[in-house]
């Protein structure tokens, strides 16, 4: 039987680092890629579209072997996922969709990331989104791990703003890709934080329940950063979901 690899694409407003402790246990039985989106660092960006970073994400999959491999991204992650099923099918054996949802922002919500894109744009730095770890981690996590808020808050300290701000145009313009998701037919699973206040659980439910066969899974006391509050839960989703995706790359 192939071991399927297996690829995780980073939140936002992070990098590759938000899967380590996922990736280290992981990497022992499969192939793992943690491609930084939406290109590698130090090359030069692209116009913002979540497509050119699927693109890349794909030239990632064949430098790599070629794939099919098990595609997990958390928020979005997830929305370059579900891009990357879009347009290179091929290299999609299974998906999970993690923190994350297959709708499009609403006018408003888009119009603020533009905002904001403009604002670190301006100020040359990300000030404008350190608040976001306030968000980003549960109620759990803020209140009783003081080093996880410090972590992700240091992540967020060492962003580009250049690719801060190419990420959220990005993310503004991505389409509804829930029929994407509705005509996968391979495995898939949904995971959710219980406390994640940005895509919740109304958004998992809806992908869920768009896919036949999808498996959803709540991970207690865990808010938006689910893999980063608590890997060993989402390492156990996705260690389930790539055996699925075994049965069918085999
Ligand atoms: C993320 O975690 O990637 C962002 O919160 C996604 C978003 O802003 O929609």
């Amino acid at each position: 039987m192939t071991a399927t690899p297996i690829v995780l694409l980073h939140a936002f407003p992070l990098d590759h680092r938000m899967w380590d402790d996922v990736a280290a246990d992981l990497a022992g039985t499969r192939d793992v890629l943690t491609p930084d989106l939406p290109v590698p660092a130090g090359e030069d960006l692209p116009e913002p579209s979540l497509e050119s970073a699927a693109d890349h994400v794909a030239h990632a999959i064949r430098a790599a072997g070629g794939g099919p491999a098990v595609v997990a991204g958390l928020s979005m992650g997830g929305y370059v996922a579900l891009a990357l099923l879009e347009r290179h099918p091929d290299l999609v054996a299974g998906l999970a969709l993690v923190d994350t949802k297959s709708t499009a922002d609403a006018p408003d919500a888009a119009a603020k990331r533009l905002r904001v894109a403009d604002e670190v744009q301006a100020a040359g730095t990300v000030d404008p989104v350190r608040g976001m770890v306030e968000v980003l981690l549960g109620e759990t996590t803020r209140t009783a791990r003081p080093e996880v808020v410090e972590r992700v808050s240091a992540w967020i300290g060492e962003q580009d703003p250049a690719r801060v701000a190419w990420s959220q145009r990005a993310m503004a313009a991505r389409p509804d890709r829930t029929a994407v998701l509705q005509a996968f037919d391979g495995p898939v699973t949904v995971v959710v934080g219980d406390e994640d206040s940005v895509t919740g659980t109304d958004a998992a439910e809806h992908m869920a329940a768009a896919v036949t066969q999808a498996l959803l899974v709540v991970v207690p006391r865990a808010g938006h950063l689910s893999a980063v509050e608590d890997p060993a839960a989402v390492r156990t989703a996705l260690v389930e979901l790539a055996r699925r995706a075994d049965g069918t790359t085999a």
